[in-house]
């Protein structure tokens, strides 16, 4: 009995994390801790807890008087929506949740497990970093994490919620991960905090502007979203969770569709203006092609200019890329070709077919443009979409122009199925410009240079301002009407189910970074 009673206790403890006094702080801060968010996020009942009972060795400056059972991280495995997950989190009550040799331990093991079985992993982060008083072994721990997070990229999704600090060298396991989460007003990730910025730059800054979840969601990119509280972002995870497979060997999850219900949507027929020079907002176009409310935006408020997220198409996994002509005309420039061009690797190495929606001018001109690399960050989205082998289909709705057009999942990069609206234009450039340059001299010598220009550009636009002469070269497959679109790619992804492309035999590619 004695014995059971020892072990009653130091579960009890353990669950204790810091103790009732720095677990109140933490919820006085507006802040879970770490086991209710485990809670929250995995299906009733279904956590197992690994190593609860595990402490630090170190005696180094008082730390022997401050053992706590399970060493600041709650690790172990349950289930989302009755998948396996591998799940770690941080409890900042116990030495402000820092890392050091068995907390990373603790971390390395369910990653490895992670590993070996094929089933996501989900960091709940909330720490100081490298446990000062550790040393060195805080250090190593970190880089076992890192080592692990990058042999597991692309074999098992791993995702990173950020709820509370995360700064130094701590920040770069969830950059290395596939999706950051970050929570609005509670949470923060920087290199180097405001005093250090301080004291080497001079500027003056708080570590919400620095680092907290809008300014990596809107400047950085650095956080895919930023949820209103914690409760929102463990909501995102488990949302998210429904899109993504297990591993790179399975296929995402398929709910339940009955097609052939309501695939016409007369909707699509108005969306896109008939004067090419107006926006439109392209997510009307996907809300009203995908399966209800199934859309998740993924960096919703950064690099605007392209729309990337998940959703359904008959009940089947998707990952969308889109042009959004509503903001920069749909323009593609330095940080949507990022922010693209990582997520249609995300969907490739995990089977998700992509769709793309394309009204796309060209590529930003420009000073700021040409030295922050656009030659090699265009490159990354041409090269991402070159390399995906899962089902991949275009829809062109309006402008498809100039590289624009070879990089926007063309036929000639792989696309299995290139649809056009009758508003597509698909040329090297707009009508305008195309005048002004191949008639320059008519038009200079023209009594009148403005008729003149007008009846030029009137001409290359019947030539080139429709997605004839594209299909004409089988460019396209298909002139569709926009309200088939639905139906037209639930039946062309069915077509694609069972794709199987392979490339090249190598050690792996060289992406321009
Ligand atoms: C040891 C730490 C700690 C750390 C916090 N604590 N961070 N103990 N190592 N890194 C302890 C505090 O001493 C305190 O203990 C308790 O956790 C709670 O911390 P507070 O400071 O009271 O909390 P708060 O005011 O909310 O501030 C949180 C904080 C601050 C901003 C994170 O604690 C802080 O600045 N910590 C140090 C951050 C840091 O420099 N980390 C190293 C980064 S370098 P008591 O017992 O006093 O309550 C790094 C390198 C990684 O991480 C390298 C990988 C390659």
């Amino acid at each position: 009995m004695e014995n059971i009673e020892l072990l009653d206790q130091k579960i009890k403890d353990s669950k204790l994390g810091g103790g009732e006094k720095r677990i109140a702080s933490q919820h006085k801060k507006g802040k879970l801790t770490a086991r209710e968010r485990i809670h929250f996020l995995l299906d009733k009942g279904s956590f197992e807890e690994i190593g609860a009972l595990v402490e630090h060795r170190s005696t180094n400056f008082g730390l022997d008087k401050q053992k706590f059972l399970g060493d600041g991280v709650v690790t172990g495995y349950g289930t989302i929506g009755g998948r396996l997950v591998y799940v770690f989190s941080q409890d900042f009550t116990v030495l402000g949740g820092s890392l050091a040799e068995s907390h990373a331990q603790k971390i390395c093991k369910i990653m490895d497990l992670a590993m070996e079985n094929g089933a996501p992993v989900i960091g709940l982060n909330d720490s100081g970093g490298a446990r000062i008083q550790e040393g060195v072994v805080s250090l190593a721990g970190y880089a076992d994490i890192f080592y692990r997070n990058t042999l597991s990229s692309g074999v098992i999704p791993q995702l990173s919620a950020i709820m509370g600090p995360c700064a130094g060298g701590a920040v770069y396991s969830p950059a290395l991960t596939d999706f950051i989460l970050m929570v609005e007003n509670t949470s923060y990730m920087f290199v180097t905090g405001p005093n250090v910025v301080k004291t080497v730059t001079n500027e003056e800054v708080t570590s919400e502007e620095l680092g907290g979840a809008s300014t990596h969601a809107t400047k950085s990119g650095v956080t895919h979203f930023a949820c209103e509280n914690e409760i929102d972002a463990i909501d995102h995870l488990k949302k998210l969770m429904t899109y993504i497979p297990q591993n790179c060997e399975e296929k995402p999850p398929v709910l339940p569709y009955e097609v052939g219900r309501d695939e016409t949507r007369e909707a699509l027929d108005s969306i896109v203006p008939d004067n090419a020079n107006l926006p439109y907002d392209i997510k009307d176009v996907i809300t009203n092609v995908v399966d209800e409310e199934s859309f998740l935006e993924v960096h919703k408020d950064y690099a605007e200019n392209l729309v990337v997220g998940f959703a359904r198409l008959a009940g089947r996994s998707i990952g969308i890329v889109a042009n959004q002509p509503a903001v920069l005309a749909g323009v593609l420039d330095v940080e949507c070709s990022k922010k693209g061009a990582r997520f249609v690797r995300f969907c490739d190495s995990f089977n998700i077919p992509l769709l793309v929606f394309e009204d796309v001018p060209g590529f930003l001109p420009g000073t700021d443009q040409e030295w922050n690399a656009i030659i090699t960050n265009g490159a990354k989205l041409l090269y991402a979409f070159s390399e995906a082998t899962v089902p991949r289909i275009t829809v062109i709705t309006r402008k498809a122009y100039g590289g624009a057009y070879d990089v926007m999942n063309s036929k000639h990069i792989g696309a299995d199925m290139n649809y056009a609206w009758p508003s597509a234009e698909i040329a090297v450039m707009g009508a305008k410009g195309a005048a002004e340059i191949i008639f320059k001299k008519e038009i200079k010598e023209a009594a009148n240079p403005e008729e003149k220009w007008k009846e030029k550009e009137a001409e290359y636009a019947e030539l080139f301002a429709n997605p004839y002469n594209a299909a004409a070269r089988g460019y396209v497959d298909e002139v569709i009407k926009p309200h088939q679109t639905r139906e037209k790619l639930i039946r062309a992804f069915k077509m694609l189910e069972n794709k199987a492309k392979t490339l090249p035999k190598k050690k792996h590619g060289n992406i321009p970074l």
